[in-house]
């Protein structure tokens, strides 16, 4: 099984999962470092964001490995507080390390993707209502600006959110991320003004001189799955797409909102704010590539008690567990790698056939460091087969059509992830946090170099 000449076979991470030094060289707080401040028993292990991998210190290793495994591609993010930690004056220390990272992946024949929000809200716009506040699409602007005149000769492809659904559902619909409430008015409000701040940073992008790269947008999209053919858990999938789907595919590709998600938004009386410029800022500022992370199914049904006007998601659909899931034993999340097709082929039909490509899909497997052998290596066989399946499935849809671009594994080496810690790990490379920040490679690493030389893998 061949991929396309000149598929990208990389790896993906963000800069608050690895970077550390979370408060030191100039950084200001996030969410992440206030709330471990005020909570580390809710965080697992007690392990905060100052506990990554280091790669502020160790990227040149970390990129050397990369080269080693023959990696073409690597996905990260920049710091908004590192880069500006009051939100208007430039850490000199900060372009001095960015510049510096990406260069050395560019000297190792590594394109760069950088990716500007990953989850990490400055505390001192938080402070100020954080996505609540229109402020901060103002502030974004101006991040993003910043971003492309200090970086824009090095980077291949930008990137200005990272799964944007998750800081809406997980901070204003779940107790995951700062601030943790359940408000389904101020969840859309945040979505809308971080689809605003998406544009602007679009548009900054457009008015930049940068014309050798792309811009675009991750998302943790998948087809909602209905539960029957029943009309009710049929409503209950449209309006899962609309919401977790559509919201910021359509505005992201096509430049508009759905007008049916405008209507739901209307009947339970949760319709944001809006500014008259905003629908002509949308149309105008479409993106030049998606990239899709993809773990597990959304699988709905209709809903079993709702309220109205809807209190939150729930209301509305419900999740529910398929009787022939397959679950990956060590982190319990459905494996369903034909849902990998599925998207490939919305993006073919729905999406104009937009270049695409996978920006993160990978196993989390608990505790893994008790697989190690007496060399201290991770025979992790079952990543390698999970790999396989899921690209199986994008083979399938690259061959009808869909305009996939690449894949990107998360992660290269394992990093601290949110309130989880070190729980899950997912790297191809495993890092040994007693060890002075001890790099192995897994077996899956050279087993990616080999899938990397043949461009596939037989059979
Ligand atoms: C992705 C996020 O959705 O999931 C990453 O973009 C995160 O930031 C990854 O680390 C894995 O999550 P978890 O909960 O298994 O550690």
């Amino acid at each position: 099984m061949k991929f396309p000449k000149g598929f990208l076979w990389g790896v993906a991470t963000s800069a608050p999962q690895t970077e550390g030094h979370s408060l030191e060289n100039g950084k200001s707080a996030t969410t992440w470092d206030k709330w471990f401040s005020l909570k580390p028993e809710i965080f697992n292990e007690n392990q905060g964001p100052a506990t990554t991998n280091n790669t502020y210190e160790m990227y040149p290793e970390d990129i050397k490995l990369m080269k080693k495994l023959h990696i073409t591609s690597y996905r990260t993010s920049i710091s908004w507080a590192r880069l500006l930690p009051d939100g208007e004056h430039l850490n000199q220390e900060a372009v001095t390390f960015y510049r510096n990272y990406f260069q050395e992946m560019l000297n190792n024949g590594i394109r760069p993707t950088v990716n500007l929000f990953h989850f990490d809200m400055p505390w001192w716009l938080m402070e100020k209502g954080g996505w609540e506040n229109k402020e901060a699409i103002t502030k974004f602007y101006f991040y993003a600006q910043t971003a492309f005149a200090q970086f824009g000769d090095l980077v291949t492809d930008w990137v200005t959110f990272n799964e944007p659904l998750v800081h809406i559902e997980m901070g204003y619909l779940s107790h995951y991320h700062y601030p943790a409430i359940v408000d389904f008015k101020k969840a859309v409000q945040v979505g809308y003004n971080t689809l605003m701040a998406h544009v602007m940073a679009v548009k900054a992008y457009r008015e930049s001189n940068i014309r050798h790269s792309r811009i675009g947008i991750i998302l943790n999209v998948t087809p909602a799955y209905a539960r029957s053919n029943d009309p009710q858990d049929q409503t209950a999938q449209n309006v899962a797409d609309l919401l977790l789907s559509k919201s910021f595919l359509d505005p992201a590709v096509h430049g508009v909102i759905p007008e049916e998600l405008i209507q739901l938004l209307k009947k339970h009386q949760l319709l944001p704010e809006t500014r008259k410029k905003d629908l002509d800022l949308i149309q105008q500022n479409t993106v030049d590539f998606i990239g899709i992370n993809y773990y597990q199914p959304l699988r709905v049904k209709a809903p079993s008690n709702p309220r109205f006007p809807a209190k939150d998601t729930t209301d509305l659909f419900e999740q529910y567990e398929w009787p022939e899931r397959r679950i990956n034993p060590y982190r319990g999340w459905e494996i369903y790698p034909e849902a990998l097709y599925d998207i490939a082929m919305i993006m073919k039909t729905q999406y104009s056939n937009i270049p695409w490509y996978v920006s993160e899909n990978g196993m989390g497997v608990a505790d893994e460091l008790r697989y190690a052998n007496k060399d201290g290596q991770i025979n992790d066989q079952y990543r390698i087969d999970f790999i396989k399946e899921h690209l199986v499935q994008l083979h399938k849809g690259i061959t009808q059509g869909s305009n996939c671009c690449g894949y990107h594994l998360w992660t290269f080496v394992d990093c601290w992830s949110w309130l989880n810690g070190y729980r899950n790990r997912y790297g191809l490379v495993s890092l040994d946090l007693d060890n002075n920040y001890k790099r192995t490679i897994k077996k899956s690493g050279f087993w990616y170099r080999d899938l990397i030389d043949h461009n596939g893998f037989e059979q």
